[in-house]
């Protein structure tokens, strides 16, 4: 089994290739990384540095991989150093809103175009991506992070779209948007203050749930957002 994890040096992304890397089921793992390096180093992980929304970049590295039976995306923001998420829209920067739409909803956009040669074997596969909850348009009730809600819904509406049409092209592959739940990661370090007792998950945790949820889908699951225990989310 050949698994791509994109944003393999996060927290989330590093925990699916830990827990992937262990797996006997498991050949190879292609992993990338940006601007951190990974700590981890293990006999069936190549590691490769790509900008997630750098196109050019993207199509001369999947140029050279082999056929994909599960792809995970992990990259995500949610803060830079320079801006959080907005609580008011008088905080809306539009560098910042245009950031987060370029590396939460574009990368999947673009593997999916220079990769989806390396689908086309027929067995079953899957192609994933780390999502959120608070992109969840019917789920909104709190307001606030607006940058980050509306790019994750555009990613969410691009699983959606491509689900449809790799039905036709692609029938063997189940598309799905994942909600990894609260998780302890550099990303929702400033936000884990409120987090209730117990809800804020290891990545280690998370992750072995997220992958109890992709080894059942089937090609029928293609198109739906689901949370690490399997519950059907609204889009
Ligand atoms: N943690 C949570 O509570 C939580 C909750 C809901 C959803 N999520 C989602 O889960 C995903 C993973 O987040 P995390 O918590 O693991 O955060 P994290 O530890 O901050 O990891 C973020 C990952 O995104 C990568 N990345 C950022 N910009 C990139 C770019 N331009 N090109 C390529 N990679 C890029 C980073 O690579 P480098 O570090 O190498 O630059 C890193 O691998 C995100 O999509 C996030 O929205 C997380």
């Amino acid at each position: 089994m050949n698994i791509v994890i994109a944003g393999g040096s996060g927290g989330i992304g590093g925990a699916f290739v830990e827990a992937l890397a262990k797996r006997p089921e498991v050949d190879k793992i292609i992993a990338t990384c940006n601007r951190h390096s990974s700590a981890l180093d293990h006999p069936k992980v190549t590691w490769h540095r790509l900008d997630l929304t750098d196109e050019d970049a993207i199509r001369d590295w999947a140029a050279e991989v082999d056929e994909i039976d599960w792809l995970i995306n992990a990259a995500g923001i949610l803060h830079t150093r320079a801006h959080g998420p907005e609580k008011s829209i008088r905080q809306i920067d539009p560098a910042f809103f245009l950031e987060n739409i370029s590396i939460n909803a574009l990368p999947v956009l673009l593997l999916a175009k220079h990769l989806h040669g390396k689908f086309r074997h027929g067995r079953p596969a899957v192609f994933a991506t780390v999502s959120a909850k608070v992109g969840s348009i019917e789920d909104n009730r709190l307001g606030g992070w607006i940058s980050y809600r509306a790019s994750k819904a555009a990613l969410n509406m691009s699983i959606k779209t491509l689900a449809i049409e790799w039905r036709r092209t692609l029938p063997n592959v189940a598309l799905v948007a994942l909600h990894p739940g609260t998780t302890d990661t550099a990303l929702s370090k400033p936000f884990q203050r409120n987090v209730p007792h117990g809800q804020l998950f290891t990545p280690e945790y998370s992750v072995n749930c997220m992958l109890s949820v992709l080894e059942n889908l089937t090609p029928a699951h293609s198109g739906e957002f689901l949370a690490f225990d399997g519950e059907r989310l609204p889009w």
